[in-house]
């Protein structure tokens, strides 16, 4: 017997703009020409549970726009949901030394909201999580409500089950935080019920209506507006300031220590960190 294969088709220009463009109307993100190369390894598992055989299959798909799962499906596969423990340890740093500490002190009813705006799968909040459990007992008795929004249902749904594999575990977790709040389930490892506890979940796409949202002492918005224009970053941050109490604090990626021309912020430099203080008006 020989073995047969399916030969299929390369994707015109004109498919390969046709996904760009949807995933970009969608999400913000931008898929310029030269990321291309990334649609086949990144669709390759939609292609697989859609039946579909190829690129241009998935655009002329896409372009009858019969399939809102389809469509879903795709933007969560081009999303970049690169994250890790205590990532860049220097904002947690700020927040533990400098930032709670001053909001804290200016708080009369003991309550503190955080929000990990595209949060990716958590590791992010439960950080923050953990160490105001074990580095901050000045917040024991606080109410400290901690909340995670992500494009992506995939990476939302892990960050609900706090479930976490050991490779994504070795990625910045530190051994005594490993040992206090993870439990293990046969090669995984769960953030303790306590914590989780303490967290809460829901999708949130940055260029669609918002679901209501709480009032946030602090906002971490990190490596994510890189994906984004400029016009859509600075939308996404006048949108992001309105949620942040006057005096309430923004923190962005290392790499993204600019906000533009968005008003009603002052910018600080503590330790290692530029952060955005909400101005009082
Ligand atoms: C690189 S991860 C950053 C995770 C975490 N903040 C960190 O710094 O480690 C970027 C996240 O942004 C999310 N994202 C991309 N476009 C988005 C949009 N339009 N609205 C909300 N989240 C989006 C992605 O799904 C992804 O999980």
């Amino acid at each position: 017997m020989t073995a047969t294969t399916t030969a299929t088709a390369p994707p015109s220009p004109a498919d390969l703009a046709t996904i760009s463009t949807y995933v970009e109307s969608r999400s913000a993100i931008l898929c310029p020409a030269d990321k291309h190369y990334l649609f086949e390894a990144r669709l390759r598992p939609v292609m697989r549970k859609h039946g579909l055989a190829d690129l241009r299959d998935l655009a002329s798909k896409l372009r009858m726009n019969a399939n809102p799962s389809l469509g879903e499906d795709v933007v969560d596969a081009m999303t970049t949901n690169e994250t890790s423990w205590f990532r860049d340890i220097h904002p947690f740093e700020s927040l533990r030394t400098t930032i709670l500490p001053e909001l804290m002190a200016a708080k009369h009813n003991r309550s503190l909201t955080i929000w990990s705006a595209a949060s990716s799968t958590g590791q992010e909040l439960y950080s923050l999580a953990m160490m105001i459990d074990l580095q901050m007992p000045e917040l024991h008795g606080w109410d400290v409500r901690l909340h995670g929004t992500d494009l992506s249902r995939e990476v939302i749904a892990q960050a609900k089950a706090g479930r976490y594999s050991a490779l994504e575990v070795n990625r910045g977790l530190p051994a005594q935080y490993l040992a206090r709040y993870m439990v293990r389930d046969g090669a995984h490892y769960v953030v303790s019920e306590n914590l989780r506890r303490k967290a809460s979940w829901d999708r949130l796409n940055f260029v669609a209506p918002w679901p209501p949202l709480p009032r946030f002492d602090v906002v971490l918005c990190r490596n994510v507006l890189i994906y984004f224009d400029m016009d859509v970053r600075a939308k996404i941050l006048r949108k992001i300031r309105d949620t942040i109490v006057p005096g309430g604090y923004l923190l962005l990626g290392s790499s993204e220590t600019s906000i533009g021309d968005v008003e009603g912020f002052q910018r600080l430099v503590i330790g290692r960190t530029t952060v955005y203080r909400k101005e009082h008006r």
